[in-house]
């Protein structure tokens, strides 16, 4: 994600809310691993990868808080089975977010619900330095951080059942049609999710460009364990913050749409 779309929380909803999105606002893309070429700099040149590694500047503070925070709050990588209680310290609800970007809704989201863990996984250092930084501001001690290709961490890291819930906000939609293959929200994704996912845990993911809302709704309503919480588009949970960049394409007539499916008991 582009560092001009970095924000901070506001809490005003513009009166606009349900316009037609625009894709100079979000900016990038996700996909499901596929068979076909990947983007320069993946490490996997056979798998489609729902990112391209962008150049980006971590700052100082950035910096040192990968120093001081990053020993405790950076979960490594590797092809085993997460020891979520040994990560987070403690037994509780556990969340996957996917592509926090620069973790404003992540660090909100861990603040307003203290009693989950939150398991965040994005490949962009600054923003991993960025959500760090927030975590120390801010004193938080219920989110973890993966620093590795989201898809890879949920093929080797999560067991089935091992999941409460699923964020997935404004994911990299990927606007042109050669580049559709690269979105997140596809059934292979979904059905590794949905495997992951606890009868009754939830998938939450937002979008501010309509053709991908419209694949995600049929993505989504077509997995045969989930079920739609609401009749089409959910209303936005309260706990999901708005951004000062999402606002600011609410204002300009832009859409955001929420999805929020459950996993049948
Ligand atoms: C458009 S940004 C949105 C960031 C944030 N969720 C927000 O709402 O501001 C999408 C982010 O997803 C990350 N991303 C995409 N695919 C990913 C994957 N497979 N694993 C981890 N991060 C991924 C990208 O690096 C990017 O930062």
């Amino acid at each position: 994600m582009d560092a001009s779309l970095q924000s901070d929380i506001v809490t005003e909803l513009p009166p606009n809310a349900s316009a037609p999105g625009d894709a100079a606002l979000s900016g990038e893309t996700t996909a499901a691993p596929l068979a076909g070429k990947a983007p320069d700099g993946v490490a996997h040149p056979k798998t489609i990868k729902s990112f391209v590694r962008r150049a980006g500047r971590t700052t100082t503070g950035q910096a040192k808080a990968f120093e001081d925070l990053g020993p405790r709050f950076i979960v490594p990588y590797a092809p085993a089975p997460l020891d979520a209680v040994a990560a987070f310290g403690r037994s509780a609800p556990l969340v996957l977010e996917i592509g926090f970007g620069m973790g404003e809704a992540t660090a909100h989201i861990a603040r307003v619900r203290p009693q989950d863990n939150f398991l965040c996984c994005e490949v962009h250092e600054p923003g991993v330095g960025a959500l760090l930084k927030r975590i120390g501001e801010q004193g938080q001690t219920n989110i973890r951080i993966l620093q590795h290709d989201a898809v890879e961490v949920i093929d080797h890291m999560l067991p089935p059942g091992s999941l409460d819930g699923v964020h997935i906000f404004f994911p990299d939609p990927w606007h042109k049609t050669k580049h559709n293959k690269r979105r997140l929200i596809q059934p292979p994704l979904v059905a590794k999710l949905v495997a992951r996912l606890k009868p009754g845990g939830y998938i939450h993911c937002a979008t501010d460009w309509q053709p991908y809302a419209e694949q995600m709704l049929q993505v989504l309503s077509s997995a045969p364990l989930l079920v739609n919480t609401a009749e089409d588009y959910a209303p936005q949970p309260d706990y999901r913050p708005l951004t000062k960049f999402e606002n600011r394409g609410l204002k300009l007539g832009h859409g955001v749409w929420d999805l929020v499916f459950k996993r049948r008991t």
